[in-house]
């Protein structure tokens, strides 16, 4: 069975047909830059694009940068702040035609890395963050996804730990990867001290940039990059409408 996956992130809105049997793509991705504002009017435009340009009729999952609870956003930190109490999964359906179910873009990514990447054979707590424009987190407990953790939001040095460590900071105050990958340490550490997790799983745009910052770690717990690297998130929104 085949599922369009798309992934909603912060610059750009990615999808590709992603077969649920292996979680591999058989297509390849799509990107539409993320309109700014990204409001729903003008991201649901996109998403019908998108659909459009698969040709697609089936079912789709899409991951989104928000706590989605019952098919309803609960939160926007890095979007337009009225998607909060949009009945997302009910609107995109109807303006698209196609069945859509949207979940947070972390717990997408992780339910990709868990069932087929880098977290498939790891036993107890894995604790994956995706690092873009946000941070985003979530937990796996013997393969059981705990949904909707927002611990990029935990207060850290006063603000919270993505004001502090996520991509978007390295970008914006023009850090070196070895800053960055300091505060990076510094964040993870936060996170051992207080989850003790058996793995710690890297996902979103710096996966694939691991070895610019990978000196810079320095834990007791593993640290590996998402073998899907950036495309586990739209693999994960797909696998989300079986696994789930
Ligand atoms: C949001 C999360 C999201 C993360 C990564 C955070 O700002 O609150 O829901 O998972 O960014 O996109």
């Amino acid at each position: 069975m085949e599922v369009l996956g798309i992934d909603f992130g912060g610059s750009g809105i990615k999808g590709a047909i992603v077969d649920i049997k292996t979680g591999e793509l058989v297509t390849e991705r799509h990107r539409i830059e993320t309109p700014q504002p990204a409001t729903p009017e003008a991201v649901s435009e996109i998403m019908a694009e998108l659909i459009q340009h698969f040709d697609w009729k089936g079912k789709v999952g899409i991951g989104v940068p928000a706590v989605v609870k019952n098919g309803v956003v609960l939160t926007a930190a890095n979007i337009d702040k009225s998607w909060i109490g949009q009945t997302i999964n009910k609107q995109l359906s109807e303006k698209t035609g196609c069945e859509v179910e949207c979940i947070n873009d972390a717990d997408a990514a992780g339910i990709a890395e868990i069932h087929f990447g880098a977290g498939a054979k790891v036993k107890g707590m894995v604790f994956l963050l995706t690092v873009g424009t946000g941070i985003g987190t979530v937990i796996f407990i013997d393969k059981h996804l705990v949904p909707n953790l927002e611990l990029g939001h935990l207060e850290f040095k006063k603000k919270s730990i993505e004001l502090y460590a996520a991509d978007s900071v390295r970008k914006r105050k023009d850090l070196s990867w070895k800053e960055w990958g300091k505060r990076f340490n510094k964040a993870l550490a936060y996170y051992e001290k207080m989850f003790n997790p058996n793995l710690f799983i890297v996902g979103g745009g710096v996966s694939k940039k691991m070895e610019k910052f990978q000196d810079q770690i320095d834990l007791d717990t593993p640290v590996v990059p998402a073998e899907m690297e950036n495309n586990a998130g739209i693999i994960g929104a797909a696998l989300n409408l079986v696994y789930k």
